[in-house]
């Protein structure tokens, strides 16, 4: 019998999260906590892929994600983003993608990356995507309100205006008193539409305002080896004095190319 390679591996996964395996990669087992077993031997590089992503395949799953320099910076100043980290870290950024039901942006990335968010350098569906927007800010001639490449939900704060476009709805949201948009309301709001398992892609703004709520279960920071030595923050949280108070969550790391994964596991809510 042949080794689980990683295209089965990668089968598996997909399998998982869909539930729509009929059979067809009965070699892995993952089963509903995220663990992954396999009948026969298994290829390394398809162990390492099977490692890192069986646990987004946990339903409900939210995890958050950046790429980021030596010295924590996820762009320059000016919003340069193209590219911090190499092929292998956007290869797997489009892994998460393809498992994931919907795919969060902050209003900042939708406006300087103008991004897609598509499934490209993998097999797999492509995401709900989902900019989050409050001040309805974001010029509508970007590629998600324009291209109609897969369904696009602009959330803004009620009473905004949003984006009309091709696959574009509109979600109003009622703003707390500092104008933010609580991510337990954003969560709702997609799980009210049956999008339960969420990738928040960024940038660090949005991501650390899901972590700071204790919304994200993991959090794949992937570390660059180049310094950029200014810019844009990865993960940007409230001051504390001592560093008992620092987050240290279990963590695993796994080489993509010549970026290292941290995978952290915050345990979700609760
Ligand atoms: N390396 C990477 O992994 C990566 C990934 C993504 C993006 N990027 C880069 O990151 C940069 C942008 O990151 P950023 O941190 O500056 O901005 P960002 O997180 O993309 O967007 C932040 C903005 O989004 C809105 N927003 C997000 N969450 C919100 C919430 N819960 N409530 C209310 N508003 C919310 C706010 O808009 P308002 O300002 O209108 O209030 C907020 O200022 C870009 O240059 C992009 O290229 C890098």
């Amino acid at each position: 019998m042949t080794a689980i390679d990683i295209d089965y591996a990668w089968r598996s996964l997909r399998d998982a999260c869909t539930g729509r395996g009929d059979g067809m990669t009965p070699a892995v087992t993952i089963d509903a906590d995220g663990r992954w077993r396999a009948d026969g031997a298994v290829e390394p590089e398809a162990a390492a892929l099977l490692d890192t992503l069986a646990p987004i395949t946990r339903a409900g799953t939210v995890v958050g994600q950046l790429g980021q320099s030596l010295d924590g910076r996820i762009a320059t100043i000016t919003g340069a983003s193209h590219y911090v980290t190499g092929a292998a870290s956007r290869t797997h950024l489009h892994r998460l993608r393809a498992l994931v039901d919907a795919v969060v942006v902050g209003a900042g990335t939708a406006q300087a990356d103008d991004p897609r968010l598509t499934v490209r350098h993998v097999d797999g569906a492509d995401p709900v995507r989902v900019v989050l927007d409050p001040n309805a800010r974001v010029g509508p001639d970007r590629l998600l309100f324009t291209d109609g490449a897969a369904p696009t939900l602009h959330v803004v704060a009620q009473g905004r205006r949003a984006c009309r476009g091709p696959g574009v709805e509109t979600v109003a949201v009622a703003p707390d008193a500092a104008g933010a948009l609580a991510p337990a309301t954003l969560l709702a709001a997609l799980a009210a539409r049956g999008l339960r398992r969420v990738l928040v892609e960024g940038g660090g703004l949005t991501v650390s305002r899901f972590l700071a709520a204790g919304l994200l279960d993991r959090l794949h920071v992937v570390v660059a080896p180049m310094v950029i030595g200014s810019g844009r923050p990865a993960v940007t949280l409230a001051e504390i004095e001592t560093l008992d108070a620092a987050l240290r969550p279990p963590c695993c790391t796994h080489a993509l190319d010549a970026d290292t994964l941290f995978d952290l596991d915050l345990g979700g809510p609760g």
